[in-house]
């Protein structure tokens, strides 16, 4: 429904609990995610149940990332949590690609062009803000392509790996997003 050149924003179902835990009890993946801490398969259940029901309520929007040219695989994650209905804001939360080897080759961007436009076209959302690492790199550069700005820093903030870290945080406003990708058709070739 909400479809990018190479990727699908979908729903995540029961059914893709076994490929979810086949990359999620992965430390390389993990330090980046707000929680390192390894899941059972039936935390990875409930989890998804727990997604199904915020995303009913209204109150979180977590997608399934699928590639959709060719594999139709579920290749990442990417959300809207801690959604305000009323200063009409969001934060992305969770957003990853599994697979080191599926990275840098354009899959992330994709779909987080995807999520903002359903953010601001589809919800009407106002702002869309997120709080990354300031050591990765990879992915400030991909958010700075999608319109986010640097709005700060929270010194020291993060531990991962032995290490504290710096996070830096990022804002995108609907006219900003508008101005550079105006209103993307929902379904076909976006970018
Ligand atoms: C961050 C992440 C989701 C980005 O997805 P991706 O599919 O790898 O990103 P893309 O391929 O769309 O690349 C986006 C940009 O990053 C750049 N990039 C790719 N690999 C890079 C690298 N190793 N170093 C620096 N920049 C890189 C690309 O050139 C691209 O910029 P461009 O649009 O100017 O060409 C993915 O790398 C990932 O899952 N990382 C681990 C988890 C993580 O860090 N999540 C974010 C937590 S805030």
């Amino acid at each position: 429904m909400f479809s990018g050149q190479h990727t699908r924003l979908r729903r995540l179902e029961t059914s893709d609990a076994d490929t979810f835990f086949s990359h999620w009890n992965n430390y390389e993946l993990r330090q980046y995610l707000p929680s390192p801490l390894p899941s059972s398969q039936k935390e990875i259940i409930a989890f998804i149940e727990s997604k199904e029901h915020q995303f009913r309520e209204r109150s979180e929007f977590f997608f399934g990332i699928e590639e959709c040219c060719t594999t139709k695989e579920l290749i990442g994650i990417i959300n809207l949590e801690s959604i305000s209905w009323i200063s009409r804001h969001a934060f992305v939360g969770s957003f990853c690609i599994f697979k080191p080897s599926l990275r840098g080759k354009g899959y992330g961007r994709d779909a987080m062009v995807t999520l903002l436009d359903f953010a601001f076209n589809v919800l009407d959302l106002h702002v869309v803000a997120l709080m990354v690492e300031s050591p990765n790199k990879q992915a400030i550069r991909l958010y700075e392509n999608c319109c986010f700005t640097n709005r700060g820093t929270l010194r020291e903030l993060a531990y991962r790996n032995g290490k504290r870290c710096n996070v830096t945080i990022m804002d995108v406003l609907k006219r900003d997003f508008i101005e550079r990708y105006g209103i993307l058709p929902k379904g076909d070739s976006i970018l």
